[in-house]
């Protein structure tokens, strides 16, 4: 059974379990410790309302769940955003780390564009982190986290519940449909278990020896199961494929029905591999963003065009990520280091970049959701979404200057859905290569 938001889900755990709820409407806060008790006290018979499909599966979720909370020790400061929890956690103790010692970034920031004969650009402003707005929670509590600590979206059972197994939470979907690519054909993508409906997509590619690469993503909320504007670096074959991905989504049922900022990365095909801090894998050191938090601000059509900067460079055995909002420094928020990637690929660079918007549906009776703002790319500037100065890193020392990507085009699904339209770099004037994409779905795609 799968819900198809968060809200029907704790609306029923509500009503089932007041006094075991955890959803943040209730009347009192639910602090870390309590809620931890809860976790480790919880039983099957309890839970066995919810999508989980068995008991076995039930207590690999608990115990995935303390796992991650084992080493974390004391939490001093939470709050509440759009109906979830967040904790400040040590950074030094993160689960993803697992006592080994933080990283130390590139001494120089992220690459730099390539250098670009001017023209006049459109103006972009940027979406700013809800940690970095002065924010108060319902509670009371600042909407931010102490030096020392990171934003860390609570990991509920009523979160992972929402699904038949603990795989299936952190799968991006079923049989490698994560990301598209050229090779892999419809056909490919719709052949998958009974419940699951294939991924489609308006994207952008090229082939090329790459340790990352950068775009601005303008930032909308479009309605659906499931939808998202992103970065892939792909690497790899087969059941080999790697990548590391990153930027936003609407996705109710795992996040919020507001689009989130997220991260993936995957060694073995979208076997394995995770959503942000949900397993251990990335090791955040930034206390200004939140994965998996909702925006508050997005673009709006006709008007004020909203987004950030995304970029993913590889460094010394780690995959950094990199944010900005217009105007603003990078602020590098932390790394996959590339043991994850078990000497595959992505431990030496990726093969592949890629650009743009991915949907699903959860069920056949769903509409397909919109893309991108759910205008059609000919709509164009502040009307349709956007994907500007996309650039690669071509080497893998601090610093450096991007190339410009020169990318192709392909859309899986209906064009009566969505499309994508790229302009190169050459006609691109400020914007560099870029890219519109998107549309408003529908009942047949
Ligand atoms: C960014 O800088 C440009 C040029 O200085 C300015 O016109 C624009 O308003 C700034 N945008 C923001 C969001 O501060
Ligand atoms: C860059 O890549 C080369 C070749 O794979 C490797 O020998 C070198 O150690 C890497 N340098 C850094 C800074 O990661
Ligand atoms: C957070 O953002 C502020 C304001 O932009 C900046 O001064 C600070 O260095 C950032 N902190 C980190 C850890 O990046
Ligand atoms: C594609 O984008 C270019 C540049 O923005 C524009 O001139 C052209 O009309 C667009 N084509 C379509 C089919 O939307």
């Amino acid at each position: 059974m799968l819900f198809s938001s968060p809200i029907s889900l704790l609306e029923i755990f509500v009503f089932a379990f007041p006094a075991i709820s955890q959803a943040a409407s209730a009347a009192s806060q639910v602090s870390f410790d309590q809620f931890l008790a809860t976790v480790t006290a919880a039983d099957f018979q309890r839970w066995q309302h919810t999508a989980v499909n068995s008991e076995s599966s039930f207590s690999q979720m608990k115990a995935h769940i303390l796992d991650m909370y084992s080493g974390v020790g004391s939490v001093s400061h939470s709050f509440v955003l759009d109906d979830r929890y967040f904790d400040c956690i040590d950074k030094e103790k993160q689960p993803s780390l697992g006592g080994r010692p933080l990283a130390s970034p590139p001494s120089a920031e992220s690459d730099e564009p390539p250098s670009q004969p001017g023209g006049p650009t459109e103006p972009k402003t940027s979406t700013t982190s809800p940690l970095t707005q002065n924010l108060k929670d319902s509670f009371g509590n600042f909407i931010s986290c102490p030096d020392g600590t990171i934003p860390f979206a609570r990991l509920t059972l009523e979160k992972i519940t929402a699904y038949p197994t603990l795989a299936g939470f952190f799968a991006k979907s079923t049989n490698g449909a994560g990301h598209a690519s050229s090779s892999r054909g419809l056909e490919e993508l719709q052949d998958r278990g009974p419940s699951a409906e294939p991924h489609l997509y308006a994207f952008s590619y090229q082939q090329v020896t790459n340790y990352g690469g950068h775009s601005f993503l303008n930032l909308w909320d479009p309605v659906g199961d499931f939808s998202l504007s992103q970065q892939w670096y792909v690497g790899g074959s087969g059941s080999n494929i790697q990548t590391v991905e990153g930027g936003w989504i609407v996705y109710p049922q795992h996040f919020s029905k507001r689009p989130v900022l997220f991260i993936f990365w995957t060694p073995d095909d979208y076997s394995t591999g995770c959503y942000n801090l949900e397993c251990k894998g990335f090791v955040q050191i930034n206390n200004n963003w939140t994965l998996g938090a909702p925006f508050t601000q997005f673009s709006v059509a006709g008007g004020t065009q909203r987004g950030f900067d995304l970029q993913w460079k590889l460094f010394q055995n780690n995959w950094w990520l990199y944010l900005r909002n217009t105007n603003a420094s990078y602020d590098t928020i932390g790394y996959y280091p590339t043991s994850l990637y078990n000497g595959g690929q992505l431990t030496k660079n990726a093969e592949v970049i890629e650009y743009g918007g991915e949907v699903t549906r959860f069920t056949t009776t769903d509409v397909w959701p919109q893309m991108g703002s759910g205008m059609f790319p000919s709509k164009g500037y502040s009307q349709a979404a956007y994907q500007n100065t996309i650039y690669y890193n071509p080497n893998n020392q601090s610093g450096g200057v991007g190339v410009w990507a020169s990318l192709f085009k392909d859309v899986i699904g209906s064009n009566a859905c969505w499309d994508i339209n790229i302009t190169e770099s050459a006609q691109g004037g400020g914007w560099g290569t870029y890219f519109f994409f998107g549309g408003p779905g529908g009942k047949t795609c």
